[in-house]
């Protein structure tokens, strides 16, 4: 699909498959969600800009590649997003972090907020979005909305399972916004689950239920 990338790198697909077992362990899961939450950051920055920065190595001067404009920003969709959030920010220190509250739900589905908190200027920044699950795209589709209302104009988002349905209709909703997923499943169940899927990311981590 148009606009859509499946980061396919072995060491994310294999880790995906254990997370995906029902009998993987809440510390287990947490552990390979950061894990593959760096490998996921990896690829959804692989297009950042460089510029070049005059630099002294022991031997010479020399123009050496820098990452052009402002900090990013890393956008958490609470509360399984910071599980992703945890291990990006190990690859990129320096970033802006926004919290976006949200839950679904359980009747309607539609995305209910209860927390909004972002960086003043995020008009001028990258903007990557996390999330693990892409279900409805109830979640996403409003977060996103917020952040524009808040002026940025340039998105990414980043998730690790993406239902068919969802991968639609933020598509409509947000042409301009790429989306990267490590998988695209078969569909949602009609409890609004993703199927095969992995069961609820944060029930998951957080060994609640
Ligand atoms: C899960 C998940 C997404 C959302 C995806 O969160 O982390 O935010 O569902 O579903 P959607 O695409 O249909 O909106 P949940 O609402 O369970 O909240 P939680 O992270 O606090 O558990
Ligand atoms: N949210 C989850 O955590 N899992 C799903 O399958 C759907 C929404």
């Amino acid at each position: 699909m148009h606009g859509v990338t499946v980061i396919d790198h072995p060491l994310v697909q294999h880790k995906l498959t254990i997370m995906r077992k029902k009998d993987t362990s809440t510390a287990s899961f947490r552990r390979l969600l950061r894990e593959i939450s760096t490998l996921l950051c990896y690829e959804v920055t692989r297009e950042l800009e460089l510029t070049e920065e005059e630099i002294e190595t022991p031997l010479s001067k020399m123009n050496a590649p820098v990452l052009a404009g402002k900090k990013l920003v890393f956008a958490s969709i609470l509360r399984a997003g910071n599980g992703l959030l945890e291990g990006m920010l190990e690859l990129v220190p320096s970033a802006r972090v926004a919290h976006v509250g949200l839950y679904r739900d359980h009747d309607t589905l539609e995305a209910i907020e209860y927390y909004f908190k972002a960086p003043e200027d995020i008009s001028d920044r990258l903007v990557i979005v996390v999330d693990p699950m892409l279900a409805t795209a109830n979640s996403a589709i409003a977060a996103i909305q917020k952040l524009k209302e808040r002026g940025s104009h340039n998105l990414r988002f980043l998730c690790l399972l993406a239902a068919p349905e969802g991968l639609k209709a933020f598509r409509e909703a947000h042409p301009d916004v790429p989306v990267f997923t490590a998988a695209v499943d078969s569909h949602l169940n009609e409890l609004g689950y993703i199927v095969p899927g992995l069961g609820d990311a944060g029930d998951r981590m957080y060994g609640t239920k």
